[in-house]
């Protein structure tokens, strides 16, 4: 299983804890959206697509990406992302528009993972932020287990 992980963080490297746990798992390349290319994906069977939330969105270069993409044949997915505060299946689900644009893509999404990020955006910065030390260690080992658990969803297929 050759793992690609293409990544955002830019707030306060979050997301990048999880996408190099992750990748320690699994042995996945890391990258980030700006330096992919139109054959970036070709080598690979996994691909990974996370970033911190922002106004309730995946960053918008993940979404630049997929827009250059051409159709994608027989690739899996999963997304992941840390953010200040958890989704809401029906407020705030932040994977609906990044799922639905790589299924449209022709990829097969196996799995997401979310957990909390350090947010120190805006007034928050005046109190130090919320979720201070957050992706914490059990973070990072849930993380390693998701990773664990893409592995054997993989060969099931
Ligand atoms: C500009 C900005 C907007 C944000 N918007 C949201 C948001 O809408 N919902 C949320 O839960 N967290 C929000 N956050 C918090 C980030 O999702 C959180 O800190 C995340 O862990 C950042 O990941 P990173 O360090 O990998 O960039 C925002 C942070 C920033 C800097």
């Amino acid at each position: 299983m050759k793992t690609l992980i293409v990544y955002v963080s830019e707030h306060k490297k979050n997301t990048e804890k999880i996408a190099k746990a992750f990748a320690e798992v699994i042995d996945a390349d890391l990258i980030k959206p700006i330096s992919c290319e139109l054959n970036s994906f070709d080598n690979y069977d996994l691909v990974g697509f996370g970033s911190g939330i922002y106004h309730s969105k995946f960053h918008a270069s993940l979404y630049r990406l997929l827009d250059h993409c051409s159709p994608i044949k027989g690739k899996k997915a999963f997304i992941f992302s840390t953010s200040g505060h958890p989704e809401h299946k029906h407020l705030n689900n932040y994977n609906k528009e990044l799922e639905a644009k790589l299924v449209s893509l022709g990829f097969t999404v196996i799995g997401n993972f979310s957990c909390r990020g350090h947010d120190a955006w805006g007034p928050l910065r005046l109190v130090g932020g919320i979720n201070q030390n957050k992706p914490d260690s059990t973070d990072i080992e849930n993380a390693k287990q998701f990773a664990k658990n893409l592995k054997s969803k993989f060969s099931d297929i």
